[in-house]
């Protein structure tokens, strides 16, 4: 069986997750909008994962919005809250330099669409540096939007002093918490933010379902037009199957946060320090003490990223480079860049994350193959150079 290591990708759908899907798919007819029986019953399956949802993060149930995903619920937050602060004096969107595609993006197109924005440095570490912030958030800004976990680094940003300092100035604050929600206790009023952003696919429930928190009160002005779905907040029919099976990905990823994250960590220290004393040249990219526990990110001297990840397919074992949004493109890491990392070391990065399924001999696998497969790489490397 080939070995998954690539769950910051997308996490596999759970079985009770699928289960729940298929028989919502067969029992659910209904549009949740409709005053019948058939809608009465689709919206009440969406309420009840309302509830889970907010029960995972602490918040209101009436507080959630089910999106498309991460990239929606990002868009939604940001743009949201660029839109609604448009007629006034602020207008200023704050963000960092190693945020995910989906905010960084779209904070570049309000940009050129005549925002003014602003983009946090980060340390070596891979840690946003904020020190900057109460000078360069002035009375001008709308949002800053900062994630919570890196995606490819899994470090954990210090939201809460973000989002003091930047209230402080009046600002709203969203933060993209796709790579911590369901892998790290995520307590949305102890972040003191406004807006966050949450992706069912990393934590066991299928693609294409995620959630945008918003704090009761706060002003986000709708991005699309349509039905007033969502308490008017998000236009369209509910995909009711996948929000069922949001529920129930919710709901077990509380109950196994005490269980699954001790044991992952535990297997992610495992290789990560066995790798590190046994295939000389290694080292690992970001601050280790304060990361989601699933993920470390590794170079390996005179070795291309992106060849090992093949030479690791090949032998049945799947990692990656980095976000599988930009993976492909052979860019290097736009995160482990900010960093200032040397060029080298960026391109021989690779990417491995844990999942609820990994087991420890999966991580025996790994730790047999990969030290062979980097010395072959490097054998190749030296013969050519
Ligand atoms: C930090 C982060 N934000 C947003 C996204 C986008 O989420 P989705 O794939 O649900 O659109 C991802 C996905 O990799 C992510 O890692």
């Amino acid at each position: 069986m080939p070995i998954y290591l690539d769950h910051n990708a997308s996490s596999p759908v759970r079985a009770e997750v699928a289960d729940r899907v298929a028989r919502a798919m067969r029992e659910h007819a209904g549009n949740a909008s409709s005053v019948h029986y058939f809608g009465q019953q689709a919206k009440s399956a969406i309420d009840d994962a309302r509830s889970a949802v907010a029960r995972l993060i602490g918040a209101e149930p009436s507080e959630i919005v089910f999106t498309s995903g991460g990239t929606e619920a990002d868009n939604m937050a940001v743009r949201g809250a660029a839109d609604g602060l448009a007629s006034r004096t602020r207008h200023r969107i704050v963000t960092t330099a190693i945020e995910h595609e989906a905010v960084l993006n779209t904070v570049k197109a309000l940009g050129t669409r005549g925002s003014p924005i602003t983009i946090l440095p980060v340390s070596s570490s891979g840690v946003v540096d904020w020190a900057g912030l109460p000078t360069l958030v002035g009375d001008d800004a709308a949002l800053v939007s900062v994630m919570l976990a890196n995606n490819e680094t899994g470090v954990l940003q210090p939201v809460r002093a973000i989002a003091d300092s930047a209230h402080a100035r009046g600002a709203l604050v969203h933060t993209d918490a796709v790579q911590a929600v369901g892998k790290i206790p995520v307590d949305v009023r102890a972040l003191g933010v406004d807006l966050l952003s949450l992706s069912g696919h990393k934590f066991g429930a299928p693609q294409g379902v995620g959630a945008l928190w918003i704090r009761r009160g706060t002003s986000l002005l709708a991005y699309a037009t349509g039905g007033r779905q969502e308490r008017g907040r998000r236009a369209g029919t509910e995909n009711v199957a996948a929000i069922e099976g949001l529920g129930v990905a919710a709901a077990l990823a509380l109950a196994g946060l005490s269980t699954d994250a001790p044991r992952i960590m535990a297997l992610r220290d495992r290789l990560e320090s066995a790798l590190l004393a046994s295939v000389p040249g290694t080292v690992v990219n970001g601050a280790t003490e304060r990361r989601v526990p699933n993920t470390t990110n590794l170079s390996f001297d005179r070795v291309e990223g992106e060849s090992l990840v093949i030479a690791l397919d090949l032998e049945g074992i799947a990692v990656s480079t980095g976000s599988a949004c930009s993976s492909g493109t052979l860019e290097p890491s736009h995160v482990l860049r900010a960093m200032g990392l040397a060029a080298a070391r960026v391109q021989s990065a690779i990417r491995v994350s844990l999942g609820p399924a990994t087991t420890d001999a999966e991580i025996d696998r790994v730790l047999e193959v990969l030290p062979k497969v980097v010395g072959r790489l490097r054998a190749v490397a030296g013969s050519r150079g």
